[in-house]
């Protein structure tokens, strides 16, 4: 809903928030309203003989460490009438080599504990589970597995 909202404020706008790997957007509001500077990142879209989806990627320039706001250094997602498929499983491979491309040796990566499919996708492109945790409330509250993968 926010980015319909942020579409029809401004679709150029939007679309090019959706690229930012020189971090020139503007600052992040968090859940608890306090702003923290914004990462270098993008957005692509997925398409699967027509959009599917997108898969999302940002990093901390020199490192491969993550402010704690983040929660991890890959995002994506995949459109309900495509999933089963194996989409999620080959745009996360396709964006590792990416990331693999920056620089970064690793990359985290967390999913929702109910969230078998995200998991089951990370589990796919090698990730290792590094264990359970609860995001903090002003972060959302949620219980996740924390994952990582080495590049
Ligand atoms: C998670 C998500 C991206 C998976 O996309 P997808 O394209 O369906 O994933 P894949 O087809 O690559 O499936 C990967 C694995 O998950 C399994 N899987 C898919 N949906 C599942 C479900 N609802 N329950 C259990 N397993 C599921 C698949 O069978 C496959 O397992 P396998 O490799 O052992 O055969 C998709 O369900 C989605 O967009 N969910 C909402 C957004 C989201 O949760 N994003 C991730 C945030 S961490």
């Amino acid at each position: 809903m926010a980015h319909l909202a942020a579409i029809a404020a401004d679709a150029d706008a939007f679309l090019t928030s959706l690229h930012d790997p020189e971090a020139r957007g503007a600052r992040i509001t968090l859940a608890d309203g306090s702003t923290v500077p914004r990462l270098p990142g993008y957005t692509r879209w997925i398409d699967a003989g027509g959009f599917a989806g997108f898969a999302n990627l940002r990093w901390q320039r020199g490192t491969d460490v993550l402010p704690p706001h983040v929660s991890g250094h890959i995002g994506y997602g995949v459109v309900p009438q495509r999933r089963r498929q194996g989409i999620a499983t080959r745009a996360l491979a396709l964006l590792l080599d990416e990331a693999r491309g920056i620089g970064l040796a690793a990359v985290i990566l967390t999913a929702g504990l109910e969230n078998l499919a995200s998991q089951r996708v990370i589990a796919a492109n090698g990730g290792i589970a590094m264990g359970r945790e609860t995001v903090p409330p002003a972060l959302g509250g949620r219980e996740i597995i924390r994952w990582r993968i080495a590049l």
